[in-house]
């Protein structure tokens, strides 16, 4: 049985995480990290700085990360020179942060890391790419809502339909909100949204004279996070060192 760690356990994510891991019948929950320590789920949540010692001790065989962006790095490497595999969900990771991480992961362990965990929404990124291919000609419009919480903006999700969408459409401006005169060119407008209690929404629109496309997703729940999250846990050890996507957990094609 997989030995499994949650790594920001306090969190909205972590403590889903911990629950399903819990309640697992393949999968033993042996602790959690976060800032201070708690417990859940009747396992132990040791703080960020005992964490080696725990990793060490618990000889965990994989860490699912969503934490914050400024700790995600170390989380990656603590796991790597302990050589247990990565689950890492966390989003706003630099460009910087994410060369670190690859430099850290390639060649040790394998590694799943996802913005976006959800089944449904690695399905919606398919009809996005097919439509972009498409609809190049089209004005192209990105546009999400997250609760009022979240730190990062535009959400990790909506960076990768930015890059799905340039990768089959061409790379274009990107125009963060509209205010004044802004005369509409072959920008990507991209649209944010924060407030109450909104799990996670992402709309794109391609437009044209007399006609709009609109695709859609929308989470009802965190748990359908978690649940991708999860599975991704199960798939990732004994795999080969490296990094991997939802894609492959799901065994979707590009
Ligand atoms: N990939 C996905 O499918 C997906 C889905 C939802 C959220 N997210 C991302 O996951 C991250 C967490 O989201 P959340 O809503 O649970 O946030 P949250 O703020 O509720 O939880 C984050 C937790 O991490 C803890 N933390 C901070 N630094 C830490 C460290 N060094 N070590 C251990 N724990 C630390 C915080 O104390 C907090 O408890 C965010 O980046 C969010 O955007 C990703």
């Amino acid at each position: 049985m997989a030995k499994v760690v949650v790594c920001g356990a306090s969190g909205r994510m972590g403590q889903i995480i911990g629950r399903m891991v819990h309640e697992s019948k393949d999968l033993e929950l042996v602790g959690g990290i976060n800032l201070k320590p708690a417990s859940f789920f009747g396992a132990e949540i040791v703080a960020a700085k005992d964490a080696d010692a725990f990793l060490k001790k618990t000889k965990a065989d994989v860490l699912i990360d969503f934490t914050v962006a400024s700790a995600v790095v170390d989380n990656v490497k603590l796991a790597a020179r302990n050589n247990c595999a990565l689950v890492v969900g966390t989003t706003g990771i630099s460009a910087e942060q994410r060369t670190e991480m690859e430099k850290a992961i390639s060649g040790h362990v394998p590694a799943v890391i996802s913005t976006n965990f959800s089944i449904g929404m690695n399905i919606f990124q398919q009809l996005v790419r097919q439509s972009a291919k498409l609809l190049k000609e089209y004005d192209i419009e990105v546009i999400e809502a997250h609760h009022r919480n979240k730190k990062d903006a535009p959400s990790g999700t909506a960076k990768t339909l930015l890059q799905i969408i340039e990768e089959e459409a061409g790379a274009r401006d990107k125009m963060y909100g509209r205010e004044g005169m802004t005369e509409r060119k072959n920008e990507i407008g991209v649209h944010v949204i924060r407030g109450g209690d909104i799990v996670g929404d992402h709309t794109v629109m391609f437009s044209k004279n007399f006609e709009t496309i609109e695709l859609s997703h929308r989470a009802y729940d965190r748990s359908v996070f978690a649940s991708g999250a999860v599975m991704a846990a199960r798939w990732v050890v004994g795999k080969k060192p490296g990094i991997y996507g939802m894609n492959d957990v799901l065994a979707l094609k590009k």
